[in-house]
């Protein structure tokens, strides 16, 4: 028996989706996917060009510029939103920042501003948008990443960040499923984007940002809570994440030597 978590999105014809990240690698392919789907798309991130080429000619697509770090700029989109009576059904929260890093290698600025966008950024959102999602109902999805399972070396501020938007994902489940509002937790492997560009190993299972976005678009189509791909990757992630630390350490020391 299979046991759904999540309303089941398949159909996005008069869905109203709320893309934050959207103006590169897995948000703009998810954005433009829905576009092709029949959903009207709100495309957000803080370059404003590369969104405006994408929503060109594209029925339904609206560009609203947004840095997710400060908090006035996400209450001014919304208010422009609302203004417009374009609220979101569904929030994607996909916007983040990545250096591969390890612990001799902090700055202090640098963690800051990796964490405001990869976490608070999302907290700032939630605030803007759960009173109106708790009240008319809809979701919100958050991208965090498999290298939020365990602590993979290398991702020393990155992987901290995703783990806790995982840990997140499960409390506003729990939270949130008796208020009617939908959580979705997405999990990517490696993905063909500017933000994998900087790393030097090469990346087993590596996915085109357009392989990714349907991903996400089958997981939401089969209402799962927690949506990984490509299941060949996370398989051996997941695996990893459930052994004992005396098994699992010395693994990790050895990735860490590599
Ligand atoms: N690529 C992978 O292998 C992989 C794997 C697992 C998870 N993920 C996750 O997937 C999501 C998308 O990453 P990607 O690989 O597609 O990388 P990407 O091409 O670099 O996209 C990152 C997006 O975040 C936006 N962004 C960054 N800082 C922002 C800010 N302060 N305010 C608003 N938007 C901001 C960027 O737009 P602007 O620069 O225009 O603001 C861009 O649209 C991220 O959450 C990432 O952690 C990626």
């Amino acid at each position: 028996m299979t046991l759904r978590l999540n309303p089941a999105i398949a159909d996005w014809r008069s869905r109203r989706v709320w893309v934050i990240g959207a103006s590169s690698g897995i948000g703009a392919a998810l954005a433009s996917e829905l576009l092709d789907a029949g959903a009207e798309v709100i495309l957000s991130a803080r370059r404003a060009a590369p969104m405006q080429a994408l929503a060109a000619g594209r029925r339904g697509a609206r560009v609203h510029t947004l840095d997710v770090t400060q908090a006035e700029a996400w209450r001014q989109v919304w208010s422009e939103l609302e203004h417009d009576d374009a609220r979101p059904d569904l929030v994607v929260f996909c916007a983040a920042g990545y250096r591969p890093q390890h612990c001799l290698d902090l700055h202090a600025t640098e963690t800051r501003h990796l964490l405001d966008t990869n976490l608070l950024g999302v907290y700032l959102g939630l605030e803007v948008v759960l009173p109106a999602l708790t009240q008319h109902g809809g979701g919100v999805a958050l991208i965090a990443s498999v290298a939020g399972y365990t602590g993979l070396p290398g991702a020393v501020v990155y992987g901290p960040s995703k783990a806790a938007l995982i840990n997140l994902a499960e409390i506003l489940y729990a939270e949130l499923k008796p208020r009617g509002v939908a959580v979705y937790l997405i999990n990517p492997g490696f993905v063909d984007t500017a933000l994998t560009a900087k790393n030097d190993f090469s990346m087993p299972a590596l996915l085109t940002p357009r392989q990714a976005a349907r991903d996400i678009m089958r997981g939401l189509a089969r209402g799962a809570f927690e949506i990984d791909f490509p299941w060949r990757f996370t398989l051996w992630l997941k695996l990893l994440q459930h052994l004992p630390y005396r098994l699992r350490l010395p693994m990790l020391a050895r990735l860490a030597r590599s």
